[in-house]
């Protein structure tokens, strides 16, 4: 069978295996081997650990099983790196993985190359009926790694922002938001498919889609606009001057209760300017002056960029202040294609008022990457598109992200819709 047979060919393979290898590494370097060995919450994971468990996955979903005669570096590394999959053994809790001071970081990046040797080495001895058999899990394991990624970025943001210094993760100012106007865009709704055949795509034609992206179907949807652009920086301010976030009417009940615990008064990385200074005057933000900590680190808040770091709670409340509503998630995948649809994947994840099922008839893969997605199929809220921390060619219109309704250290944001108005019939 020549390569031109296979749904994947392995050097197409083998060369964007080495590729999202290496961007790891690059997203790693300006941070020391301090910063990559910390754990600012439980959510979050040390970047050391996301280098490290990316490497545990090739080894434990392929080396392990395909590879004869394959050696670990340690075995102990089993334990260590395992996030959840309860069908490969027991593993390290996550709230500790912040205190795996050992193996140390070099002794990590000599993990990743002993993994990275003998993913090449599988490649190329591989025969043919076994590259069939794996090639779809060495394609989910950079489709993964690029997950991690992202988060290893939303993580060491949140970890730095912990830090009184508030280091910048990159030196350059950010590029500039053009201060675009949001129009409503009409959707006419009707019968809809949503979603993808991943189970009978042929991969070298569709692309990789994850299990719980499928199986397409169709969704009826009434008329509905959304808004051409996210929810900015700007907005979100006017919200916070009105009192959004002490005016309990606005907010879901959990998430009013949230805001109570938590003392929340504006999005995450908000500081208000004085409170820097040690003042806390505990007052509820409206009227503040804001610094907004991110990648370029605290920088004054620009009214034109989309409002971020904000949790489902926080985006559920600004939409009925603001008079409309989330766009459920197969509104959001319809309106996708609409003319004029701007910052679809490249600023922030947006927030749907959907909650995370299994679409009709979901099926998850088989073996042990079944645990990838499906057993998180409950108390989480999808969000659609793609934000400035996600690695380039990893999102598409049909891919699904999802995170709990509070949280809020993901660069997520909002983008509105609202029922269509109805029209108004014209008398003949
Ligand atoms: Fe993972």
């Amino acid at each position: 069978m020549s390569d031109h047979d296979l749904p994947l060919p392995r050097r197409d393979l083998a060369r964007r295996f080495e590729a999202v290898r290496r961007h790891t590494l690059t997203l790693a370097e300006p941070l020391s081997a301090e910063d990559q060995a910390a754990q600012s919450m439980p959510d979050a994971s040390p970047a050391k650990w996301h280098q490290a468990h990316t490497s545990w996955f090739f080894e434990a979903l392929l080396l392990r099983p395909h590879l004869p005669g394959y050696r670990p570096l340690d075995e102990s590394f089993h334990f260590l790196f395992n996030s959840y999959y309860e069908g490969l053994g027991p593993r390290h809790p996550r709230p500790q993985r912040g205190l795996l001071t050992r193996p140390s970081l070099d002794e990590v990046r000599a993990y990743r190359r002993h993994v990275d040797t003998h993913i090449r080495q599988l490649i190329d001895s591989c025969t043919d009926a076994v590259w069939a058999a794996i090639a779809p899990t060495l394609e989910l394991g950079l489709h993964h790694e690029q997950q991690h990624q992202e988060l290893l970025l939303t993580d060491a943001l949140h970890l730095l922002s912990c830090h009184p210094w508030r280091p910048a993760l990159i030196d350059a100012p950010p590029a500039p938001i053009a201060a675009g106007t949001s129009e409503w865009l009409c959707h006419d709704g009707g019968l809809v498919e949503i979603g993808r055949d991943v189970h009978q795509r042929n991969a070298a034609e569709t692309g990789f889609a994850f299990d719980n992206e499928g199986p397409r179907h169709r969704v009826w949807l009434e008329p509905f606009e959304i808004a051409s652009r996210l929810v900015t920086c700007g907005d979100f301010q006017r919200f916070i001057d009105d009192g959004g976030y002490r005016e309990p009417r606005w907010w879901l009940s959990d998430g009013w209760a949230t805001v109570q615990q938590q003392g929340w008064k504006a999005p995450l990385y908000w500081v208000a300017d004085g409170d820097d200074a040690g003042r806390d005057d505990s007052a509820d933000g409206s009227g503040s002056r804001w610094s907004v900590f991110g990648l370029h680190g605290l920088r004054p808040m620009d009214p034109a960029a989309p409002v971020m770091q904000l949790s489902f709670y926080e985006a559920t409340a600004f939409a009925e202040w603001a008079g409309a509503r989330l766009p459920s998630e197969p509104e959001w995948e319809a309106a996708s294609a609409l003319p004029g649809m701007a910052q679809l994947a490249d600023q922030a994840w947006q927030w749907t008022r959907s909650a995370y099922h299994p679409y009709p008839g979901f099926r998850p893969l088989d073996g042990a990457a079944s645990e990838y997605n499906g057993k998180f199929m409950v108390g989480q809220l999808v969000l659609r598109g793609g934000s400035l921390a996600t690695p380039p060619g990893h999102t598409r219109p049909t891919y699904r992200n999802f995170f709990p309704p509070a949280a809020r250290w993901q660069f997520t944001g909002l983008r509105l819709a609202r029922d269509a108005r109805p029209r108004t019939e014209t008398p003949a």
